[in-house]
């Protein structure tokens, strides 16, 4: 007995001694954290000046605040701007800090709205869906956090805001994708998706890495378990893939324009004309909210022919001619830990999903945009990533567990990552890639297995993007 705790406690300081003797060699792998200053924001290099023009228009119109009164806010939204969710590190980015959300509950005209246990200061500004209904069948649907009642030119209706805490586990989140270089993924080419997906195909089966498309064919709405699926907002004639959103989930800058103006912000338009809300509509502005303005007296200068498109198309002309984010060649650590972090990327297998560079079409009607290099880091298919990150949605083709690979250029400067903003740290945005049937399992096994001074190397390619 005696000689056996004896042993015990050797073996106890020969561990100390071990660790501490690991501890001194390799300081602990950290997160840089974000870069400072701002790596985006700037038009997309060769436009023409009508072009420039029209990305100057959208983008003052893409920070504007609406209001109730003069452009159709409500009656539900999430937000009274593109801006406020699209705001980091510039206008077109993420989720910033502080959270508008907060803030506008700190307002003077927040209404009779009360704030979501769920949106705190210092946390993502958060789009919210739910599982279900409350008949326990599928819903998925999202569901505004705020209503216009109360607010100044609200009118008499009363709305109540849905009963989050009620659903307490019904709920899942979703945060805003940054828009830069948006327009370089609208304009590559289905069969250049198609074929850098059927790349390195051993070393994809060795890991078991798969990635499906988002194409939803109507008359093709019930999957092989018979299952309904969740809508994409893309043509089901064409057969052609889906790009934007976590799931992929819409075709078009300008549809997803048209369904954040609806959605987000409860302005109906042109291509979404029905109010979310018609028992209680906000009857100032007429429906829908958002359409062409061909009428001459409202028609200014020095650019009539802006003044005459709505506002979702200038949205998303805006969000299309938005530069890709500038890489740091240096910031953090250095330009040899960079490069060395950026060879690590492909050779653990993290570039299977998340592709370095796609082209885009040498056909596009932008020359600014056509035959372009897009350093995007996703190669825009839907991959299962397990139990951990599996929200039991389903949009399309994606079910729960599968999502678009996050493009990752502009991860330098963003604070919250993975679809719901769980996490705001790299290491667990890597680690929650892990979990039971997760595609992803075979790489971040390989990238546990790295020397701790190989993931500092690629923590510091990540946040020099
Ligand atoms: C309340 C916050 C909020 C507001 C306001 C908002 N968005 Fe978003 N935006 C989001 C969220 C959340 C997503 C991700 C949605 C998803 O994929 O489920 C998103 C995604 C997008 C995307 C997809 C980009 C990509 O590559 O995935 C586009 C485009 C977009 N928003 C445009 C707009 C426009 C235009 C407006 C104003 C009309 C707007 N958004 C207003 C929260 C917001
Ligand atoms: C099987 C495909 C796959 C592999 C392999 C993979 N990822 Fe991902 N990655 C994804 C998907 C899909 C998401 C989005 C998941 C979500 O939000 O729920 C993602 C998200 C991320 C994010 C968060 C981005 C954001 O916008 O919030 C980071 C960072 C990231 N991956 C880094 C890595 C690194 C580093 C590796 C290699 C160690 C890696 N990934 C390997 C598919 C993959």
């Amino acid at each position: 007995m005696k000689k056996q705790l004896k042993s015990f406690v050797v073996a106890g300081a020969l561990v100390i001694a071990i660790s501490a003797a690991a501890h001194a060699q390799a300081p602990k792998v950290r997160d840089p954290g974000p870069r400072s200053g701002t790596n985006a924001g700037a038009p997309i290099d060769g436009l023409t000046s009508g072009e420039t023009k029209l990305f100057t228009a959208g983008q003052s119109r893409f920070a504007k605040v609406d209001t109730i009164a003069g452009d159709g806010l409500g009656p539900r939204m999430n937000m009274n701007s593109c801006q406020a969710c699209h705001a980091q590190p510039t206008a077109g980015g993420s989720s910033p800090k502080p959270n508008p959300q907060f803030q506008f509950i700190q307002s003077a005209d927040h209404g009779t709205n009360q704030l979501p246990s769920f949106i705190t200061e210092s946390g993502p500004t958060r789009e919210v869906r739910f599982k279900l209904t409350g008949k326990g069948v599928a819903d998925g649907g999202v569901h505004d956090l705020f209503t216009i009642s109360g607010m100044k030119d609200a009118g008499a209706c009363k709305l109540p805001q849905p009963d989050f805490a009620a659903n307490k586990n019904n709920i899942i989140f979703r945060i805003p994708t940054p828009l830069f270089g948006a327009g370089l993924i609208e304009q590559i080419r289905d069969t250049d998706i198609l074929e850098n997906l059927g790349k390195a195909s051993p070393e994809k089966r060795r890991l078991q890495i798969r990635g499906r498309l988002n194409v939803v064919v109507s008359g093709n709405t019930h999957t092989s378990q018979n299952r309904i699926r969740g809508a994409t907002n893309n043509n089901g004639n064409d057969g052609t893939i889906a790009r934007f959103g976590w799931k992929a989930q819409n075709k078009s800058l300008l549809i997803f324009a048209g369904e954040a103006y609806n959605v987000e912000m409860g302005i109906s338009n042109e291509l979404f004309q029905t109010e979310r809300e018609e028992a209680c509509p906000n009857t100032v502005v007429k429906m829908p909210n958002d359409g062409a303005n061909a009428n001459p007296d409202q028609i200014g200068t020095p650019d009539p022919p802006f003044d005459v498109l709505s506002d979702i198309e200038v949205f998303a002309s805006f969000m299309r001619f938005l530069a890709p984010p500038k890489p740091s060649e240096t910031e953090p650590g250095g330009a040899p830990s960079i490069l060395k972090g950026k060879a690590l990327f492909s050779q653990v297998g993290c570039a299977l999903c998340h592709t370095p560079q796609l082209t885009t079409d040498p056909n596009s009607r932008v020359a600014a945009l056509a035959g372009k290099p897009a350093n995007l880091y996703s190669d825009l298919a839907l991959h299962r990533m397990g139990d951990n990150l599996d929200d039991g949605i389903s949009q399309g083709e994606a079910v729960g567990n599968e999502f678009r690979t996050a493009p990752l250029w502009g991860l330098g400067q963003r604070f919250f990552f993975l679809h719901d903003g769980r996490a705001s740290d790299l290491i667990v945005a890597i680690r929650q890639h892990r979990g039971v049937n997760s595609e992803a399992n075979g790489v971040v096994g390989q990238y546990d297995r790295l020397r701790e001074s190989d993931k500092q190397d690629l923590l510091n390619f990540l946040r020099s993007l």
